[in-house]
């Protein structure tokens, strides 16, 4: 199925709308949670909790990729969710290996890229040869990054950095003094993609869970109630729109980030064009 082609006229319209607002977020994190809650509301099984939850993925992914997000990243499994019953394990890792075989052909030809994070290595291997089929099969689209958080641990991450990094120092290849923030973070593995603009927890819970702990230092946070199930486009509007009428100041105070916005290059460079076609 063709995204932009089968796109109803409503939910272009809502876009469009959502666009007129403001700069898109070009890099949205969520952390998908509250499947067994949902399931448990229903007198379901947490297994259908977490098939439901492949429906919002879909969603979520398709109506991002249609909003012009370039970046979308899903925490699906932690390193914690190891803790979990086998029986729970299982299921997840086979509702994985189902997405990733069903969905190859739908995301490939709707330009979609995938990534993964986290310790691959650890996952079932069916599940990695899948994976791997999949990002290699996708890995020259230039549509939507989707990037899938498994196994993954922010920590880990930071700490394997530190290793790569003091490997790199003995080597004699890095200097301590070099490593600035910049530096270090080309060693996480997130270092190809832009720190999220815009965090989305669902289920209400207050806490990150070991979620990109360096890359949301500025993101903007987004909680909501709904149970990730429940989650759908429409809330991702929500949450966009929400996102889009908050001021994000780095620090600044709120008159500089007025001064700059009418400092903006475009406004200067439409000043130069217009006392140019004036003159
Ligand atoms: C999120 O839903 C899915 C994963 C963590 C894999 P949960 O399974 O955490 O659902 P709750 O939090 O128990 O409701
Ligand atoms: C976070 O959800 C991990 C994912 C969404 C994959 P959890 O449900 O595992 O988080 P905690 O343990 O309640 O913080
Ligand atoms: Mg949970």
């Amino acid at each position: 199925m063709n995204w932009v082609a089968s796109q109803t006229a409503d939910d272009k319209l809502l876009q469009q709308e959502l666009c007129a607002l403001g700069k898109m977020p070009e890099h949205i994190a969520i952390i998908m949670d509250g499947n067994g809650r949902w399931a448990e509301e229903r007198s379901l099984t947490r297994t259908q909790g977490h098939r439901e939850g492949i429906n919002s993925v879909r969603d979520i992914v398709e109506s991002a990729s249609l909003l012009g997000v370039k970046h979308l990243t899903l925490y699906a499994f932690s390193m914690e969710n190891w803790r979990r019953p086998r029986m729970e394990v299982t299921v997840l890792m086979d509702l994985l290996l189902h997405y990733l075989r069903s969905e190859l052909d739908e995301l490939h030809k709707n330009n979609v890229r995938l990534q993964a994070i986290g310790k691959i290595n650890a996952l079932p291997k069916n599940v990695q040869k899948q994976l791997f089929e999949c990002m290699e099969t996708m890995k020259n689209n230039a549509g939507l990054t989707l990037t899938l958080a498994l196994s993954y641990s922010a920590r880990w991450d930071i700490v394997r950095a530190v290793q790569m990094a003091s490997l790199d120092v003995r080597r004699g290849k890095l200097s301590p003094e070099d490593i600035t923030e910049e530096r270090f973070a080309t060693y996480l593995q997130t270092h190809a993609t832009p720190d999220p603009d815009l965090l989305i927890r669902t289920s209400g819970e207050m806490r990150l869970s070991n979620f990109l702990l360096w890359e949301l230092a500025y993101s903007e946070l987004y909680v909501t109630d709904k149970n990730w199930p429940d989650f759908r486009r429409n809330d991702l509007y929500e949450a966009v729109a929400n996102y889009l009428g908050r001021e994000r100041r780095f620090g600044k105070t709120s008159q500089q980030i007025i001064d700059e916005k009418s400092d903006a290059p475009e406004t200067n460079s439409l000043k130069r064009m217009l006392n140019a076609l004036r003159s």
